[in-house]
């Protein structure tokens, strides 16, 4: 069992497109174990591309990301991260296969709907730019039982 970051990114939530990418997160089987929508503060983009600190379009990402809310997910499930890289498309909407979320509603490659960790170091590295410890354990209560009592 692995988890994973994905995040729906400030143009798809201002386009509507939060269910769009939690239903198909939901329809494929993994669980989503903590969402919030929050707008990122300036230290969480940062640190969120800090991958990208030397690169051109650095300072671009970072206001993009803070503009306006998002949602950052944790996701859950078996290879959960490379199933949910597969399930973005390409960084490059272009370049994105038809029925990926990037190749289905994206066709700018700095408004490319959703962000998703790329490895597991990653992932535990942006879960925690987003979440409490608490936050991500809350799910544990569902399989405790206490929805169903
Ligand atoms: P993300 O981190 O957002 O999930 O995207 P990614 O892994 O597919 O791509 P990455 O290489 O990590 O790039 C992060 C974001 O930077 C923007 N970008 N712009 N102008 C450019 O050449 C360029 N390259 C990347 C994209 O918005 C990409 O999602
Ligand atoms: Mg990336």
């Amino acid at each position: 069992m692995e988890q994973t970051f994905l995040m729906v990114k400030p143009d798809a939530v201002q386009r509507g497109l939060v269910g769009e990418v939690v239903g198909r997160v939901e329809d494929r089987g993994l669980r989503i174990v903590a969402m919030k929508m929050v707008t990122p503060t300036e230290e969480q983009g940062r640190e969120h591309y800090a991958e990208h600190e030397d690169k051109p379009f650095y300072d671009d990402l970072v206001e993009f990301i803070t503009s306006g809310p998002a949602v950052p997910m944790v996701v859950e499930g078996d290879d959960a991260i490379s199933i949910v890289r597969t399930m973005i498309g390409a960084t490059d909407p272009a370049e994105a296969t038809p029925g990926t979320i990037r190749g289905d509603h994206a066709v700018d490659i700095g408004r490319n709907c959703v962000h998703a960790a790329d490895s597991p170091e990653s992932a535990e590295r942006e879960i925690a730019i987003y979440f409490t410890d608490d936050e991500t354990e809350d799910w544990e209560r569902v399989e405790e039982g206490w929805l169903y009592e």
